[in-house]
């Protein structure tokens, strides 16, 4: 030990000290799920000009800067939204898509389209282009009944053009969420319970509870701690809502945006004392991470 520390502080070994100095402090910020260049935009928009404290009132959302959220996709099945999910990249030139696993309950691969680079989906825009899903790939602890684990990756069947300005890969964090923390959902889902979806793409804020506000008000055997994480108001007002599932709930950290979790579930929308669910991204870390780098 003490030699080996003697070793260290040699001047010879200095530019190895440094190295590794500096790998320890990079290691707390870059990932495997979080390599340089996550989860920032290429359109010029400061995210640090998003609500921090929020005010009442996705259902209750508005819109997005255009491409602010590069890495949102929005999931087509026979060409109709259902879902959202968030560009990531795996290693060796494959590309994926985070999502929730219900979303392709009773579905093939062959149905569904992921849409890069949108804003407004009425429109036919050049940012855009719509890539084929090779597989599905569903977490196996994903429960049917409880929600357990509800997250999936899509393998995308080429590669999207990255160098385009409108597209992103996201960065997903492993850390657990934060009670309190205010992090933003983006959706194209309903923007009412039983409503209307939004063409143009919705954002809205929403502090994080804590593990044990959220057992409370669902109760244990329905809000599942280490699988789940639970957003929204208590007064109600602002929430994700149907196909808003598998989309990012994301917070502003280490000068960019992270994905702690994607869109769930929730009884009704936006009601008071019903906070979205939201599957936990470091619960699922450890399977997305060697599905996209295995
Ligand atoms: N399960 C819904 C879907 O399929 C998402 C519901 C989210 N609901 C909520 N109140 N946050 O799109």
């Amino acid at each position: 030990m003490f030699r080996e520390f003697a070793i260290g502080v040699n001047t010879k070994n200095m530019p190895a000290l440094l190295c590794y100095v500096l790998l320890y402090f990079a290691s707390g910020v870059s990932s495997d799920l979080s390599p340089p260049g996550c989860g920032i935009n290429d359109v010029g928009f400061d995210y640090t000009t998003l609500p921090k404290v929020t005010r009442k009132r996705i259902v209750g959302g508005e819109n997005a800067t255009p491409h602010s959220f590069p890495w949102m996709a929005a999931l087509e099945n026979r060409g109709v939204l259902q879902c959202g999910g968030s560009l990531l990249k795996g290693s060796s030139d494959r590309w994926f898509v985070l999502t929730a696993a219900h979303c392709f309950r009773g579905t093939t691969a062959d149905e569904w389209k992921v849409r890069l680079g949108v804003h407004d989906l009425s429109k036919t825009e050049s940012s855009s282009e719509s890539i084929d899903v090779k597989t599905a790939m569903i977490h196996p602890q994903y429960n049917t009944q409880t929600l357990e684990y509800d997250i999936a990756l899509i393998e995308l069947s080429s590669a999207p053009q990255l160098s385009r300005p409108e597209i992103n890969i996201g960065c997903v964090s492993g850390d657990v969420a934060k009670a309190g923390e205010v992090c933003y959902v983006a959706g194209w889902g309903l923007t009412s319970s039983g409503g209307d979806q939004s063409d143009v793409l919705q954002l809205i804020e929403k502090p994080v509870l804590s593990q044990a506000q959220c057992r409370d008000i669902f109760g244990s055997n329905t809000f599942y701690e280490v699988s789940m994480i639970c957003a929204g108001f208590i007064e109600g007002g602002k929430d994700s809502c149907t196909s808003d599932s598998g989309g990012p709930l994301m917070c502003y950290r280490n000068n960019r945006m992270e994905i702690i979790g994607t869109v769930s579930w929730g009884i009704g929308c936006g009601e008071p004392n019903s906070p979205g669910v939201y599957a936990s991204a470091s619960g699922g870390k450890q399977w997305i991470e060697a599905n996209i780098n295995g």
